[in-house]
């Protein structure tokens, strides 16, 4: 049984989820979860909502520029809310307490999207897109293609507020979105299996070859796109 399961559940009662708990979370969360089961519940779903809702933004984006150019700029969206033990975790490591104000104020990524683009041209259109309709508000953005983090890693990441209908209210929520290529795509989920492989040494040569490797991803972009624009550039031919 999971943390997850058992604030979840609504089978069980209090006590035997109190004891299951009790091995895997300590007692400030454990107190927390059960004064706030049903808000952090909620807050949670809210989330959820606001995680379809600009899915949902993306996936008309990539309807409209199929018909107008005839391609999908998205390949893939994944989705994820922030599990319980993570969002802890990071309140913890941030030293912030564990309530619904501080997770609300503090942690941006509770809901997450990743948008695998064709091109690195794709990303930044889309990017802009988004950010041009007028419910959507730029929290923060980190550009990771034009300033790669220091081990090569390379994606847009962008925090945005969208609202949220509800029957009677309207709520604004943060969303993270990390926006990528296929090739970043492929080279940061190969570096996270690499980099989280339990109990080997991560050397520096290992790290050193990952930078060539995000060297080569990099470039492996910019002759795609230089591809795409020479053919985007070409006469069309008529239909026989
Ligand atoms: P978090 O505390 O994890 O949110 O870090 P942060 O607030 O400094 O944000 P940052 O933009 O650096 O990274 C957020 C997310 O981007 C991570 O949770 C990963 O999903 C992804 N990410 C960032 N750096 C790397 C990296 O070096 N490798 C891989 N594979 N993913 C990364
Ligand atoms: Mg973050």
């Amino acid at each position: 049984m999971d943390v997850e399961n058992a604030v979840i559940s609504t089978a069980e009662t209090d006590m035997e989820m109190r004891k299951k708990l009790e091995a895997i979370i300590d007692e400030d969360a454990l107190n927390w979860i059960f004064e706030k089961r049903d808000s952090f519940l909620d807050l949670i779903s809210y989330y959820r909502c606001a995680m379809m809702e600009v899915q949902t933004k993306l996936n008309v984006l990539n309807e409209e520029y199929s018909i107008r150019f005839a391609r999908n700029p998205i390949m893939s969206i994944k989705s994820r809310i922030k599990t319980i033990g993570s969002i802890q975790n990071k309140l913890k490591r941030k030293g912030l307490p564990f309530t619904l104000e501080s997770l609300q104020n503090n942690i941006y990524d509770v809901a997450g999207l990743r948008v695998i683009c064709a091109f690195t041209e794709d990303v930044y259109s889309i990017a802009a897109s988004l950010l041009a309709q007028d419910d959507v508000t730029l929290i923060e953005k980190r550009d990771y293609i034009e300033n790669p983090k220091a081990n090569g890693y390379r994606s847009l990441h962008l925090i945005i507020e969208v609202p949220i209908f509800l029957a009677s209210e309207k709520r604004k929520m943060k969303v993270e979105i990390q926006l990528r290529t296929v090739a970043m795509d492929c080279w940061a989920s190969l570096e996270h299996q690499l980099r989280y492989k339990k109990n080997r040494e991560f050397t520096e040569e290992m790290a050193n070859e990952l930078m060539r490797c995000a060297i080569i991803s990099a470039e492996l972009d910019e002759r795609m796109n230089n591809l795409r624009r020479t053919v985007d550039a070409l006469p069309v031919a008529d239909d026989k």
